[in-house]
């Protein structure tokens, strides 16, 4: 897919104040300091439209950016940040959960993990929760240049055992570097694919 335009639409602090609208839509999650924001600048080669940060909880909001005017992609808030107060946790959580319950136009979650560590547990409870409630989603492996090509196989390996425990099929998987720019064809065809079953 060829990005000819992408703008910032619209920052909401709940699902109710998201943009009224019938395009589909991609939403980003994983915990905080993945590479969500720096993944979203690489797909769309922009430097700084999703603001990122070297120290995480940086994303507060979820954020809307309209692509070639026909689709959204979504910048949310990282979970599991330990530095955050229990009830900030909660109301994060919250925000998220009722996102992805209510909005109906979106179409498929990718969720981010850092391809250097084992299976989180907040990693695989949350795909979990998005199973039980029926809503399709991708897992992309990212920071793939911190990580030589043995480690890599390894750690895939294992994510892959892990998700099958759970799992009867493994939902797609990709692999991305935002600085090497690894993976972003993979995940912009993908994307073109499922707006092309959503239609
Ligand atoms: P929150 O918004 O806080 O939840 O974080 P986030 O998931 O949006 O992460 P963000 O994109 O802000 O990146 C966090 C840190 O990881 C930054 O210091 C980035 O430069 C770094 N980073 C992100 N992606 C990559 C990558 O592919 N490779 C390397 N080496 N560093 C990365
Ligand atoms: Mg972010």
């Amino acid at each position: 897919m060829h990005i000819h335009s992408s703008e910032f639409e619209k920052s909401s602090s709940k699902h109710t104040e998201c943009p009224e609208t019938e395009l589909p839509e991609f939403a980003f999650i994983g915990r905080s300091n993945v590479g969500k924001s720096s993944l979203i600048n690489m797909l769309l080669q922009r430097k700084d439209l999703a603001k990122t940060s070297g120290s995480p909880g940086k994303t507060r909001l979820i954020n809307h950016f309209k692509i070639n005017g026909a689709w959204y992609l979504v910048d949310l808030p990282g979970y599991g940040y330990a530095k955050v107060s229990k009830g900030d946790r909660k109301s994060f959580m919250k925000m998220i959960y009722s996102y992805f319950e209510q909005r109906k136009n979106m179409i498929n979650a990718f969720v981010l993990v850092d391809s250097r560590h084992a299976p989180q547990p907040s990693d695989l409870e949350f795909m979990n929760w998005l199973g039980t409630h029926g809503i399709p989603f991708s897992i992309i492996m990212t920071k793939l240049d911190k990580l030589s090509s043995s480690e890599l196989k390894k750690n895939k390996d294992v994510y892959h055992k892990r998700m099958l425990q759970d799992w009867e099929e493994l939902p797609p998987f990709f692999y991305t570097s935002a600085s090497s720019r690894l993976g972003r064809e993979e995940v912009l065809n993908y994307i073109d694919h499922c707006i092309s079953l959503s239609s």
